[in-house]
């Protein structure tokens, strides 16, 4: 891909809570053309009635079939039974792809990276792509040297479908690697409930003392920026899936000793 064209985006999920926040960024976004975007419910409506943005005149389609274009970055905002095949489908077309739909099993994300790298296209698949969800990560992270007894606690808003959160289970992974320790050791807790949007505490306890670590996102505008760095940086993931959010934010602070 030339740098000087904007990046075409395909984006699934665009009439969802999150897939319409960070599409409008993509929107917003100079260097990016929103090229297509997928929903079942309101296939062949026009994206810009349903953003109140009349100049923007992509129709939805409900899958990837009717669209046709030799690159794009798929960007995924919509559950994983529908995504993993149309994951698969845009690697296969040599897409790269940058994703935020959670939930997906063990094998499939194996399978995803076996594809992602025989087929030499860049992938982000990222849990939270909230600068603050990484932060309290790291907060986390340093807190477990020297605090031992953990719980994560995660609550969403009711029609959640995955349950605990994408953000959560990497959390438990997290904390599980740098302790040591079996990640079912970390007792994960999941609240579902109508006026939540995405909350998480890790919680350290010891004796006579309690730490918590606590990230509120109350607007899903916390996702646009890492989402929109991730489609700039993806085509230079080749052949490799990055979870990290950190790699993508800023390199230099996770590599310190340089590519
Ligand atoms: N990584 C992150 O930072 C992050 C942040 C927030 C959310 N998420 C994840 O993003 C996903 C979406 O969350 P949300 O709260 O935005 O959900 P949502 O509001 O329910 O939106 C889901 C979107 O996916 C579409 N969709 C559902 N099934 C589909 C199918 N079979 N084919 C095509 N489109 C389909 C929906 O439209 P139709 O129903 O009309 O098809 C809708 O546009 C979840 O997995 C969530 O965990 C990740």
């Amino acid at each position: 891909m030339p740098n000087t064209q904007p990046i075409p985006v395909v984006l699934a999920g665009a009439t969802g809570k999150t897939g319409s926040a960070v599409g409008k960024a993509v929107w917003d976004a100079h260097d990016m053309e929103l090229a297509a975007a997928v929903a079942r419910r309101h296939r062949g409506v026009s994206l810009g009635l349903l953003w109140g943005i009349p100049e923007l005149t992509v129709t939805l389609t409900a899958d990837l079939t009717e669209i046709d274009r030799d690159y794009a970055v798929l960007v995924d905002f919509t559950e994983p039974e529908s995504a993993y095949p149309r994951l698969v489908e845009a690697i296969s077309r040599g897409w790269d792809i940058v994703v935020g739909t959670t939930g997906f099993s063990r094998r499939e994300r194996e399978h995803l990276a076996e594809l992602v790298e025989s087929r030499q296209v860049g992938a982000a698949v990222i849990a939270n792509f909230s600068l603050g969800a990484w932060v309290a990560e790291r907060l986390a992270i340093e807190a477990s040297r020297y605090l031992g007894q953990v719980e994560v606690i995660e609550g969403h808003h009711q029609t959640k479908k995955d349950r605990p959160s994408g953000t959560a289970k990497r959390m438990a992974e997290l904390l599980a690697d740098a302790m040591g320790r079996d990640v079912d050791s970390i007792p994960v807790h999941s609240i579902r409930l109508p006026g939540m949007v995405a909350h998480q505490a890790v919680v350290f306890g010891s004796s006579g003392q309690l730490i918590t670590i606590r990230h509120d996102v109350h607007d899903r505008s916390a996702y646009a920026a890492g989402v929109l760095a991730a489609i700039r940086q993806v085509h230079t993931f080749r052949g490799r899936v990055v979870n990290d959010l950190g790699e993508i934010l800023d390199p230099g602070r996770l590599r310190p000793d340089g590519p």
